[in-house]
């Protein structure tokens, strides 16, 4: 549905996007993350056909969007980072105004298109409210509503929980998974958590490179304490260090303080062995558990 195919784009000397190629299918969300200035909005305004690359191109639905900008807009809705919002304009008067430009022309049908996006983006408040006189959240709400009114087939959007409260941010969220399996989506963002809770799919990009393409799962994989166990044992513990740093399923094992972090080869799971360990070599383990591994670190890694 959506294809960025060895985009390039160049500021004089600088190489924002280095041949940045994927494709997005429905019922995917696409994670786009990288760190400042990693090239991810520049990729976006490519394949939203908002710039123009330097070299290579995309496509929306088959349709290239450098020879046919106007039916591949058709398909899509953008979300811009911090988006061009018309300030004179009212929330009402702007909605109304995105339905003429999509075509959406019956007074019934753009009625109920923005009464939908409307109520769910929580607008109600402020329908009457000129957009300048919006806070930035609710920028980012009408934001949202015009990328969705004409319900695309393709959505792109560019951290689209950016400046909403808590609340807010589960609801946009919420709404993006309910849109998944119909949609091709994608979305950047900073936010770790909301690439564990929406996406099947994470690209990471630095320095205008995709360095990793794969889903989040196994993203989590390549943390260096995947499916690691902390043990904390009571009495001596060289017998059970000698055990465990003698084991194949054991990569190293960490001495933290009167606790031992067994670092699984491969991040293979060893919670049956080492329960089994513990219960035949009479091991008095007082606390077992399983550090958190989130996507942070990992992250961390492949960018600094
Ligand atoms: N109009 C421009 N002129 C010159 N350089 C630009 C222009 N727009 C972007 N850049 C440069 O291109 C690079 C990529 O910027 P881009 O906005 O795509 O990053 P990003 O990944 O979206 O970052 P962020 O997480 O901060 O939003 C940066 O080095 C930026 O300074
Ligand atoms: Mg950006």
């Amino acid at each position: 549905m959506i294809e960025a195919d060895k985009l390039v784009k160049d500021y004089g000397p600088i190489r924002a996007v280095d041949n940045v190629s994927f494709k997005v299918e429905k019922g995917d969300v696409l994670g786009f993350l990288g760190p400042n200035g990693a090239g991810k909005s520049t990729s976006m305004k490519m394949i939203t056909g908002f710039l123009r690359p330097t070299s290579g191109t995309a496509r929306i639905g088959e349709i290239d969007v450098r020879e046919n900008p106007i039916e591949a807009k058709k398909l899509f809705g953008y979300l811009p980072e911090s988006g061009p919002l018309y300030e004179e304009m009212t929330v009402m008067e702007f909605l109304d105004f995105i339905c003429s430009m999509r075509g959406i022309c019956k007074k019934k049908d753009k009625t109920e298109k923005i009464q939908r996006v409307v109520e769910i983006c929580h607008l109600e408040g402020v329908r009457n409210q000129p957009i300048d006189t919006l806070s930035k959240g609710f920028r980012q709400r009408v934001g949202m509503a015009q990328a969705v009114i004409h319900d695309p087939a393709c959505l792109i959007m560019d951290e689209p929980t950016d400046g909403l409260d808590p609340n807010q941010k589960l609801e946009v969220r919420k709404f993006i998974s309910s849109m998944a399996e119909e949609k091709a989506i994608i979305l950047s963002t900073h936010i770790l958590e909301e690439v564990e809770a929406m996406c099947n799919r994470v690209i990471i990009i630095a320095n205008g490179k995709i360095l990793v393409d794969e889903t989040p799962e196994n993203l989590r994989k390549r943390h260096p304490h995947f499916n690691a166990v902390r043990l904390k044992i009571r009495g001596e513990k060289g017998e059970v260090k000698e055990f465990l740093n003698g084991h194949s399923l054991v990569k190293e094992i960490v001495d933290e303080s009167g606790q031992i972090l067994v670092v699984p080869k491969n991040g293979e799971n060893i919670d049956e062995t080492l329960f089994q360990a513990a219960k035949d070599k009479n091991w008095q383990v007082t606390q077992i558990e399983k550090p958190h591994t989130g996507l942070e670190e990992v992250f961390a890694n492949l960018t600094k």
